[in-house]
């Protein structure tokens, strides 16, 4: 019987497991849940077994895969997979996929759930202002982007994008205006949402050159990962514009002091929380499960990241 570990330190939704458990009883596979384990140590000991990994942004390090001598597959319940250490995985004969789309309308509702919350004071009861009208950089299109923009566009609000991966025709044809440049955009846009992946080219590339275009009333949301963001820079953005706002699902390793210096300003979620939905949950864990079936049963790769 395959062994299967769903190992989450911020666990799926009850429904969820109840799905993905589903799943797998069906195809006739063992699944256990490990769910909101204290230590990475704690992870590397139970997943000994495991022939099938689902993770979320729980961190595959070359510890947890050499820990797994049976494991043939990760599934990344989620789109990002900078948590799976993909060199070891393929040194290791280690499938790694991950589950695109599945939660992005999740992380778009966040987002502008967060432009909201800022633009209305942070629902502290003064006036604040509206979406309508305003004008949204987009910085990235692919599966979150494009859910941004269609809700963004039910506010009224104008739609720019910048993704040199993505054809221009893709975002003009949703209604969206393509800039050539990051920069051109962080020049024209009242708010900015993140959409990037964490890698080695974009690590640090939100920085003090690109944040200063922005006009010094400009709102960035990010909930695309905390490594993109250049900290030091983040916060002399703020100490600059003093009408500039910041606000993350993920938040940055001076939040504390950014919080004490600009409150009205800064906003963090207690958690990274952007795919923390019963139906991005669902999405994601029924796709991963169905994906590691398809794999061990055909051999199906599709998805694979490595
Ligand atoms: C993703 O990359 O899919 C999102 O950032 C969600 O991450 P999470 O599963 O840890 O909430």
């Amino acid at each position: 019987m395959t062994k299967v570990l769903v190992a989450t330190v911020k666990p799926f939704a009850p429904k969820a497991v109840e799905a993905i458990q589903a799943v797998f009883n069906k195809a006739g596979y063992e699944c256990n849940f490990f769910e909101k384990y204290g230590s990475q140590d704690d992870f590397v000991a139970a997943v000994k077994d495991a022939e099938a990994l689902i993770v979320r942004s729980d961190k595959v390090t070359p510890e947890v895969i050499g820990a797994a001598p049976n494991l043939k597959i990760v599934v990344r319940a989620g789109a990002g997979f900078d948590n799976v250490d993909l060199p070891s995985a393929t040194a290791n004969e280690v499938v790694v996929m991950n589950t695109p789309g599945q939660n992005s309308n999740a992380v778009a509702e966040l987002a502008l759930g967060l432009m909201v919350y800022q633009a209305r004071s942070q629902f502290n009861g003064t006036s604040g202002s509206e979406l309508y009208g305003k004008k949204l950089g987009i910085h990235a299109y692919g599966n979150v982007g494009r859910h941004v923009a269609r809700i963004a566009k039910g506010f009224g609000m104008e739609v720019f994008a910048f993704d040199p991966f993505i054809p221009n025709e893709t975002m003009e044809n949703d209604g969206v205006v393509v800039c050539g440049t990051a920069e051109e955009m962080y020049g024209l846009c009242d708010y900015i949402s993140l959409h990037i992946p964490a890698n080695e080219h974009t690590k640090e590339s939100i920085n003090y050159d690109l944040m200063s275009k922005l006009s010094g009333a400009a709102t960035l949301v990010n909930t695309a990962r905390k490594e993109v963001i250049n900290e030091e820079d983040l916060k002399k953005i703020l100490e600059d514009s003093s009408e500039f706002k910041y606000l993350s699902d993920i938040a940055p390793g001076n939040a504390e002091e950014l919080k004490e210096a600009f409150p009205a300003r800064v906003f963090f979620t207690p958690k990274k929380m952007g795919a923390q939905t019963a139906e991005a949950n669902i999405n994601a864990g029924i796709a991963a499960a169905r994906q590691i079936i398809a794999f061990i049963e055909e051999g199906d790769t599709t998805f694979k990241v490595n």
